[in-house]
Protein backbone atom coordinates (compact mmCIF):
# COMPACT_ATOMS: atom_id res chain seq x y z
CA UNK A 1 0.00 0.00 0.00
CA UNK A 2 1.38 3.30 -1.43
CA UNK A 3 0.43 6.53 0.95
CA UNK A 4 1.23 9.81 -0.08
CA UNK A 5 1.03 12.41 2.99
CA UNK A 6 1.30 16.11 3.32
CA UNK A 7 2.47 17.71 7.06
CA UNK A 8 2.29 21.14 7.39
CA UNK A 9 1.80 21.54 11.29
CA UNK A 10 4.60 24.51 11.82
CA UNK A 11 6.81 26.40 9.70
CA UNK A 12 7.60 23.56 7.42
CA UNK A 13 5.83 22.03 4.05
CA UNK A 14 6.52 17.90 4.05
CA UNK A 15 5.54 15.85 1.21
CA UNK A 16 6.31 12.10 1.65
CA UNK A 17 5.32 8.68 -0.37
CA UNK A 18 5.86 5.51 1.62
CA UNK A 19 5.25 1.67 1.18
CA UNK A 20 3.69 -0.12 3.66
CA UNK A 21 4.49 1.98 6.28
CA UNK A 22 8.41 1.55 6.14
CA UNK A 23 9.83 1.92 3.08
CA UNK A 24 10.24 5.91 2.48
CA UNK A 25 10.20 6.27 -1.81
CA UNK A 26 10.58 10.20 -1.56
CA UNK A 27 10.81 12.26 1.53
CA UNK A 28 10.33 16.03 1.37
CA UNK A 29 10.57 19.00 3.06
CA UNK A 30 11.25 22.55 2.48
CA UNK A 31 11.07 24.75 5.94
CA UNK A 32 11.06 28.59 6.07
CA UNK A 33 13.09 28.33 9.66
CA UNK A 34 16.04 30.07 8.41
CA UNK A 35 13.42 33.26 7.93
CA UNK A 36 12.81 32.75 11.44
CA UNK A 37 16.36 32.58 12.76
CA UNK A 38 16.17 36.62 13.13
CA UNK A 39 12.64 36.72 15.01
CA UNK A 40 13.66 34.33 17.22
CA UNK A 41 10.29 32.07 16.77
CA UNK A 42 7.73 31.50 13.88
CA UNK A 43 5.57 34.06 13.21
CA UNK A 44 1.98 31.85 12.17
CA UNK A 45 1.03 34.09 8.89
CA UNK A 46 4.57 34.18 7.56
CA UNK A 47 4.57 30.40 7.36
CA UNK A 48 1.46 29.74 5.81
CA UNK A 49 1.86 32.12 3.09
CA UNK A 50 5.18 30.51 2.42
CA UNK A 51 3.45 26.89 2.74
CA UNK A 52 0.96 28.22 0.21
CA UNK A 53 3.63 28.66 -2.41
CA UNK A 54 5.62 25.40 -1.81
CA UNK A 55 2.96 23.15 -1.69
CA UNK A 56 2.02 22.57 -5.67
CA UNK A 57 5.37 22.33 -6.53
CA UNK A 58 6.53 20.10 -4.23
CA UNK A 59 3.45 17.41 -4.55
CA UNK A 60 4.98 17.52 -8.50
CA UNK A 61 8.52 16.94 -7.17
CA UNK A 62 7.85 14.55 -5.05
CA UNK A 63 5.69 12.26 -7.73
CA UNK A 64 8.82 12.57 -9.71
CA UNK A 65 11.01 11.24 -7.32
CA UNK A 66 9.24 8.61 -6.23
CA UNK A 67 8.53 7.74 -10.14
CA UNK A 68 5.08 7.71 -9.28
CA UNK A 69 1.43 8.65 -10.98
CA UNK A 70 -1.27 9.55 -9.18
CA UNK A 71 -2.65 5.60 -10.42
CA UNK A 72 0.16 4.20 -7.88
CA UNK A 73 -1.02 6.25 -4.59
CA UNK A 74 -3.82 4.32 -2.95
CA UNK A 75 -4.67 6.41 0.07
CA UNK A 76 -3.89 10.17 0.74
CA UNK A 77 -2.92 10.61 4.57
CA UNK A 78 -2.63 14.57 6.80
CA UNK A 79 -1.59 15.53 9.47
CA UNK A 80 -5.33 16.97 11.04
CA UNK A 81 -3.62 18.59 14.09
CA UNK A 82 -2.53 19.90 16.47
CA UNK A 83 -0.54 23.13 15.23
CA UNK A 84 -0.81 26.03 13.81
CA UNK A 85 -3.97 26.47 12.24
CA UNK A 86 -3.63 28.63 9.17
CA UNK A 87 -0.25 25.95 8.38
CA UNK A 88 -3.34 22.90 9.19
CA UNK A 89 -5.33 24.75 6.89
CA UNK A 90 -3.31 24.55 3.82
CA UNK A 91 -2.24 20.63 3.93
CA UNK A 92 -5.52 19.38 5.13
CA UNK A 93 -7.33 21.36 2.19
CA UNK A 94 -4.83 20.46 -0.27
CA UNK A 95 -4.82 16.91 0.83
CA UNK A 96 -8.84 16.91 0.81
CA UNK A 97 -9.07 18.69 -2.31
CA UNK A 98 -6.27 16.00 -4.01
CA UNK A 99 -8.42 12.93 -2.33
CA UNK A 100 -11.71 14.25 -4.24
CA UNK A 101 -10.31 15.01 -7.46
CA UNK A 102 -8.13 11.60 -7.73
CA UNK A 103 -10.89 9.36 -6.07
CA UNK A 104 -8.89 7.92 -3.63
CA UNK A 105 -9.62 7.33 0.37
CA UNK A 106 -7.96 10.08 2.91
CA UNK A 107 -6.42 9.62 6.09
CA UNK A 108 -6.44 12.01 8.69
CA UNK A 109 -3.42 11.59 11.46
CA UNK A 110 -2.66 13.55 14.81
CA UNK A 111 0.55 14.81 14.51
CA UNK A 112 2.39 12.83 17.87
CA UNK A 113 0.98 9.53 15.89
CA UNK A 114 2.95 10.12 13.29
CA UNK A 115 6.29 10.87 15.55
CA UNK A 116 5.48 7.30 17.50
CA UNK A 117 5.57 5.30 14.06
CA UNK A 118 8.63 7.36 12.76
CA UNK A 119 11.23 4.48 14.22
CA UNK A 120 9.09 2.36 11.88
CA UNK A 121 10.62 4.05 8.87
CA UNK A 122 13.51 2.18 6.58
CA UNK A 123 13.13 -0.97 9.00
CA UNK A 124 13.71 -4.42 7.11
CA UNK A 125 10.88 -6.75 7.80
CA UNK A 126 13.17 -8.70 9.77
CA UNK A 127 14.29 -5.55 12.21
CA UNK A 128 10.50 -4.27 13.03
CA UNK A 129 10.29 -3.13 16.10
CA UNK A 130 8.81 -5.54 18.63
CA UNK A 131 5.29 -4.64 21.20
CA UNK A 132 5.35 -3.54 23.96
CA UNK A 133 7.21 -0.96 23.27
CA UNK A 134 7.93 2.16 25.93
CA UNK A 135 7.88 5.54 23.79
CA UNK A 136 9.00 8.95 24.88
CA UNK A 137 7.73 11.71 22.10
CA UNK A 138 9.79 14.82 22.93
CA UNK A 139 9.53 17.95 20.24
CA UNK A 140 8.89 21.79 20.71
CA UNK A 141 5.02 21.24 21.23
CA UNK A 142 5.03 18.06 23.50
CA UNK A 143 6.22 15.59 25.95
CA UNK A 144 4.62 12.62 26.49
CA UNK A 145 6.27 9.07 27.52
CA UNK A 146 3.83 6.18 26.23
CA UNK A 147 2.93 2.62 27.08
CA UNK A 148 2.13 0.50 23.67
CA UNK A 149 1.03 -2.47 22.80
CA UNK A 150 0.32 -2.01 18.97
CA UNK A 151 0.36 1.05 17.11
CA UNK A 152 -3.50 1.86 18.36
CA UNK A 153 -3.24 0.33 21.81
CA UNK A 154 -1.75 2.29 24.82
CA UNK A 155 -2.13 4.73 27.35
CA UNK A 156 -0.36 8.11 28.37
CA UNK A 157 2.05 7.76 31.35
CA UNK A 158 3.10 11.18 31.86
CA UNK A 159 3.19 14.64 30.34
CA UNK A 160 4.76 17.55 30.93
CA UNK A 161 3.46 19.85 32.92
CA UNK A 162 4.60 23.51 31.70
CA UNK A 163 7.27 23.31 28.62
CA UNK A 164 8.12 20.83 26.39
CA UNK A 165 11.60 19.35 26.45
CA UNK A 166 12.26 21.17 23.07
CA UNK A 167 10.63 24.61 24.07
CA UNK A 168 13.16 24.34 26.80
CA UNK A 169 16.40 23.94 24.85
CA UNK A 170 14.79 26.81 22.86
CA UNK A 171 14.09 28.92 25.49
CA UNK A 172 17.63 28.22 27.05
CA UNK A 173 19.46 29.12 23.73
CA UNK A 174 17.83 32.09 23.46
CA UNK A 175 18.59 33.09 27.14
CA UNK A 176 22.32 31.94 25.93
CA UNK A 177 22.11 33.88 23.17
CA UNK A 178 22.57 30.83 20.93
CA UNK A 179 20.34 31.16 17.05
CA UNK A 180 16.93 29.43 17.04
CA UNK A 181 16.65 26.70 16.99
CA UNK A 182 17.72 26.52 20.14
CA UNK A 183 18.15 22.47 20.20
CA UNK A 184 20.24 21.84 17.51
CA UNK A 185 22.82 24.82 18.64
CA UNK A 186 22.96 23.90 22.04
CA UNK A 187 23.50 20.64 21.15
CA UNK A 188 26.40 21.98 18.77
CA UNK A 189 27.81 24.51 21.85
CA UNK A 190 27.48 21.54 24.59
CA UNK A 191 29.90 19.70 22.19
CA UNK A 192 32.66 21.76 23.64
CA UNK A 193 31.42 22.49 27.11
CA UNK A 194 32.16 20.67 30.71
CA UNK A 195 28.92 19.44 31.60
CA UNK A 196 29.59 19.45 35.11
CA UNK A 197 30.29 23.30 35.18
CA UNK A 198 27.04 23.89 36.75
CA UNK A 199 24.96 21.53 38.79
CA UNK A 200 21.23 22.31 36.91
CA UNK A 201 18.45 20.68 39.01
CA UNK A 202 16.47 17.41 37.20
CA UNK A 203 13.27 18.88 38.07
CA UNK A 204 10.68 16.12 39.29
CA UNK A 205 13.65 13.80 40.58
CA UNK A 206 12.28 12.96 43.70
CA UNK A 207 8.36 12.57 42.92
CA UNK A 208 7.16 9.66 42.22
CA UNK A 209 5.60 10.51 39.22
CA UNK A 210 6.67 9.96 35.08
CA UNK A 211 5.46 13.42 34.19
CA UNK A 212 8.10 16.23 33.30
CA UNK A 213 8.67 19.91 34.14
CA UNK A 214 11.26 22.65 32.89
CA UNK A 215 10.45 25.92 34.16
CA UNK A 216 12.31 25.44 37.67
CA UNK A 217 15.16 24.40 34.88
CA UNK A 218 14.69 27.73 33.26
CA UNK A 219 15.19 29.91 36.24
CA UNK A 220 17.79 28.40 37.48
CA UNK A 221 19.55 29.13 33.81
CA UNK A 222 18.57 32.34 34.82
CA UNK A 223 19.74 32.61 38.12
CA UNK A 224 23.25 31.05 37.08
CA UNK A 225 23.71 33.39 34.13
CA UNK A 226 23.42 36.21 36.45
CA UNK A 227 25.20 34.98 39.24
CA UNK A 228 27.75 33.87 36.93
CA UNK A 229 28.29 36.47 33.65
CA UNK A 230 31.55 35.57 32.69
CA UNK A 231 30.63 31.85 32.32
CA UNK A 232 31.55 30.31 28.93
CA UNK A 233 28.64 29.39 27.04
CA UNK A 234 29.84 26.10 26.26
CA UNK A 235 29.50 25.19 29.60
CA UNK A 236 25.96 26.54 30.07
CA UNK A 237 24.88 24.49 27.27
CA UNK A 238 26.55 21.05 28.00
CA UNK A 239 25.28 21.45 31.34
CA UNK A 240 21.74 22.69 30.77
CA UNK A 241 21.37 19.71 28.08
CA UNK A 242 22.84 17.16 30.31
CA UNK A 243 19.73 18.25 32.98
CA UNK A 244 16.75 18.06 30.66
CA UNK A 245 18.44 14.54 28.92
CA UNK A 246 18.94 12.97 32.57
CA UNK A 247 15.50 13.55 33.63
CA UNK A 248 13.78 12.17 30.09
CA UNK A 249 16.74 8.83 30.80
CA UNK A 250 15.09 8.88 34.63
CA UNK A 251 11.85 8.91 33.67
CA UNK A 252 12.32 5.84 31.43
CA UNK A 253 13.99 4.08 34.08
CA UNK A 254 11.62 4.83 36.54
CA UNK A 255 8.41 3.72 34.06
CA UNK A 256 10.59 0.36 32.97
CA UNK A 257 10.20 -0.45 36.40
CA UNK A 258 6.85 -0.24 35.94
CA UNK A 259 6.43 -1.86 33.02
CA UNK A 260 8.87 -4.91 32.82
CA UNK A 261 7.15 -6.71 29.90
CA UNK A 262 8.55 -3.72 27.45
CA UNK A 263 10.26 -4.88 24.68
CA UNK A 264 11.89 -1.79 23.71
CA UNK A 265 12.38 1.86 24.33
CA UNK A 266 11.65 4.09 21.40
CA UNK A 267 12.90 8.02 21.16
CA UNK A 268 11.04 9.93 18.92
CA UNK A 269 10.11 13.38 17.91
CA UNK A 270 12.82 16.51 17.49
CA UNK A 271 14.72 16.37 20.63
CA UNK A 272 15.83 12.37 19.53
CA UNK A 273 18.20 14.10 17.20
CA UNK A 274 20.13 14.99 20.38
CA UNK A 275 23.27 12.41 20.14
CA UNK A 276 23.95 13.38 23.80
CA UNK A 277 20.56 12.28 24.34
CA UNK A 278 20.68 8.72 23.13
CA UNK A 279 24.03 8.40 24.37
CA UNK A 280 23.21 8.26 27.80
CA UNK A 281 19.90 6.38 26.95
CA UNK A 282 22.42 3.52 25.83
CA UNK A 283 22.48 2.61 29.54
CA UNK A 284 18.98 1.14 29.69
CA UNK A 285 18.80 -2.69 29.62
CA UNK A 286 16.49 -2.73 26.81
CA UNK A 287 16.98 -1.83 23.17
CA UNK A 288 16.67 1.34 21.74
CA UNK A 289 15.45 3.20 19.07
CA UNK A 290 15.71 6.13 17.30
CA UNK A 291 14.28 7.17 13.93
CA UNK A 292 16.99 5.71 11.78
CA UNK A 293 17.45 9.43 10.37
CA UNK A 294 17.82 12.63 11.69
CA UNK A 295 15.00 14.02 9.13
CA UNK A 296 12.84 11.32 10.96
CA UNK A 297 12.84 13.00 13.82
CA UNK A 298 12.27 16.39 13.12
CA UNK A 299 8.55 16.87 11.61
CA UNK A 300 8.35 15.17 8.16
CA UNK A 301 5.43 13.77 6.04
CA UNK A 302 7.23 9.84 5.98
CA UNK A 303 5.94 9.69 9.67
CA UNK A 304 2.29 10.67 8.86
CA UNK A 305 2.31 8.29 5.68
CA UNK A 306 3.95 5.38 8.22
CA UNK A 307 0.94 6.61 10.74
CA UNK A 308 -1.72 6.58 8.22
CA UNK A 309 -0.68 3.01 6.96
CA UNK A 310 -0.67 1.50 10.51
CA UNK A 311 -4.35 2.79 11.44
CA UNK A 312 -5.49 1.73 8.27
CA UNK A 313 -4.38 -1.66 8.91
CA UNK A 314 -4.89 -2.30 12.84
CA UNK A 315 -8.45 0.64 12.17
CA UNK A 316 -9.84 -0.42 8.25
CA UNK A 317 -12.80 1.80 9.55
CA UNK A 318 -11.17 4.72 9.85
CA UNK A 319 -9.72 5.00 5.54
CA UNK A 320 -11.71 7.78 4.20
CA UNK A 321 -13.38 8.49 7.47
CA UNK A 322 -14.34 12.37 8.01
CA UNK A 323 -12.23 13.99 10.47
CA UNK A 324 -11.74 17.87 11.52
CA UNK A 325 -8.72 20.22 11.63
CA UNK A 326 -7.90 20.92 14.92
CA UNK A 327 -5.11 23.30 16.54
CA UNK A 328 -5.35 21.50 19.50
CA UNK A 329 -6.85 18.11 19.15
CA UNK A 330 -6.31 14.89 22.23
CA UNK A 331 -4.12 11.84 20.87
CA UNK A 332 -6.67 9.81 22.63
CA UNK A 333 -8.90 9.68 19.63
CA UNK A 334 -6.25 7.22 17.97
CA UNK A 335 -4.34 5.36 20.93
CA UNK A 336 -6.89 3.76 23.15
CA UNK A 337 -6.35 1.79 26.68
O1 LIG B 1 9.26 17.44 16.30
P1 LIG B 1 9.74 18.79 15.93
O2 LIG B 1 10.49 18.97 14.64
O3 LIG B 1 8.56 19.82 15.88
C1 LIG B 1 7.51 19.84 16.80
O4 LIG B 1 6.59 19.00 16.64
O5 LIG B 1 7.62 20.68 17.72
O6 LIG B 1 10.62 19.29 17.15
C2 LIG B 1 11.25 20.54 17.15
C3 LIG B 1 11.97 20.70 18.47
C4 LIG B 1 12.55 22.10 18.66
O7 LIG B 1 12.20 22.55 19.95
C5 LIG B 1 14.05 21.86 18.53
O8 LIG B 1 14.83 22.77 19.30
C6 LIG B 1 14.19 20.44 19.03
O9 LIG B 1 13.06 19.77 18.54
N1 LIG B 1 15.41 19.81 18.51
C7 LIG B 1 16.42 19.40 19.29
C8 LIG B 1 17.45 18.94 18.41
N2 LIG B 1 17.00 19.08 17.12
C9 LIG B 1 15.75 19.62 17.22
N3 LIG B 1 16.56 19.38 20.62
C10 LIG B 1 17.72 18.91 21.12
N4 LIG B 1 18.74 18.49 20.36
C11 LIG B 1 18.66 18.47 19.00
N5 LIG B 1 19.68 18.02 18.27
ZN1 LIG C 1 6.61 17.32 15.68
Amino acid sequence: MRILAIETSCDETAVAIVENGTKVLTNMIATSRDAFAKTGGVIPEEAARKQLECMLPMLHQALKEAGCTKDDIDAIAVTKGPGLMGSLLIGTVTARTLASIWGKPLIGIHHTMGHLSSTWLDTTEDDQPQFPVLSLSASGGHTELWYRTAHTQGHLLGRTRDDAAGEAFDKGASLMGLPYPGGPSMAKSAESGDDSAFDFPIPLKKEKTLDFSYSGLKTALKYAMRDHPDAKTEDLAASFQKAINVQLLDRFQAALEQYPDAKEVHLVGGVSANQHLRKICAVLPIKLRAPTQIRYCTDNAAMIASAAYFLATEKPETLGEKFETGASIPLTEALSA
